[in-house]
């Protein structure tokens, strides 16, 4: 059988597949629903200094290619962060904790605060597209990401992974953040998004727009792995509308070395997913003589 063990940010997998940050990682239980499914580690929910109720309701619309939501990164807050950490150390998976603040002391805080109780990798929130004061927010100018990446890599000994939205700044970012020390990218966030109710004449989300995700986002996804790969031949997890072993492998040949699902997880509500993309993906290597998933990483560069 081909190998399916992948090493990213000297973090060792044992197949390339995570669930996306908002999707089932912040309590116990979903920790315990996303190992039931296979996931190789655990991203959790992001979480930010105090506790978030989010918006009110509607936070979410299904649309036939994907979803658009605006949840105003609903949390319990940091301090919670422990027993989502150790619920998925119990199923011996790697925790990447998901991070957001709306400057450099709160990255710094929240990094210290969640390297202490026990987290395997930071994720920082640079992308958020709906929630003012966080996400793209804080990331508008080239000091500010610079001042975030520095203040986080300064206080933790563990690897940072930064998630970013697609934008025309998104090689400039990449930069920026990998020359202080960023380990790994992950591409990309849902994209800015609305959806009006023509009968009522108003948009539909509580919050008036939202973020993009699922297959409509996909290619976009895509291509900005391929462009980051291309110019840094960095450690990448893909992110946006992975749902079969096809969507899975263009991800890796653009680029990512690892992967995250987060829409197909909510829209399928299938617990052989994970199992169902890792058996068609072995297949495909098969059929096509691939001894190992490493070789797929950036298969499609020149
Ligand atoms: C309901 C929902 C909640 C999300 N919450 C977060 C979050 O808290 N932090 C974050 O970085 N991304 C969040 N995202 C974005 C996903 O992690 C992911 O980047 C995006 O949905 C694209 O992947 P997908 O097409 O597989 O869903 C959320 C997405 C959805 C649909």
């Amino acid at each position: 059988m081909a190998n399916l063990q992948i090493r990213i940010s000297g973090i060792n997998l044992v197949h390339p597949l995570l669930n996306a940050s908002g999707i089932l990682g912040s309590n116990k239980e979903g920790v315990n629903l996303l190992a039931l499914m296979g996931f190789s580690g655990i991203v959790t929910k992001t979480f930010t200094k105090k506790p978030r109720k989010g918006y009110d309701p509607p936070i979410i619309i299904p649309l036939e290619y994907g979803f658009l939501n605006a949840v105003g990164l609903a949390n319990p807050g940091i301090d919670k962060v422990k027993e989502v950490i150790e619920a998925a150390h119990e199923h011996g998976l790697p925790v990447i904790v998901s991070i957001g603040g709306q400057n450099p002391d709160d990255f710094a805080y929240l990094a210290g605060k969640a390297e202490e109780a026990g987290a395997d990798v930071l994720e920082l929130n640079m992308s958020c597209p709906h929630t003012p004061g966080y996400g793209i927010d804080i990331t508008t100018t080239d000091k500010l990401l610079k001042e975030i990446a520095s203040s986080v890599k300064s206080v933790v000994k563990i690897p940072v992974w930064a998630k970013l939205g697609y934008s025309k700044r998104l090689i400039k970012e990449a930069e920026i953040l990998l020359s202080e020390g960023i380990d790994a990218l992950v591409l990309i966030n849902t994209l800015p998004g609305m959806v009006i109710d023509v009968y009522v004449g108003k948009p539909i989300l509580s919050n008036k727009y939202g973020g993009l995700s699922g297959p409509a986002i996909h290619p976009v996804a895509v291509y900005s792995v391929y462009r980051v790969y291309q110019e840094f031949r960095c450690d990448i997890i893909g992110v946006g509308g992975v749902h079969d072993w096809k969507t899975l492998v263009e991800m890796l040949m653009a680029g990512a070395r690892a992967v995250q699902i987060g829409t197909a997880i909510i829209s399928f509500n299938d617990k052989l997913l994970v199992k169902r993309i890792l058996e068609d993906l072995l297949k495909y290597m098969e059929e096509r003589g691939f001894k190992d998933i490493n070789e797929l990483v950036g298969y499609a560069l020149d």
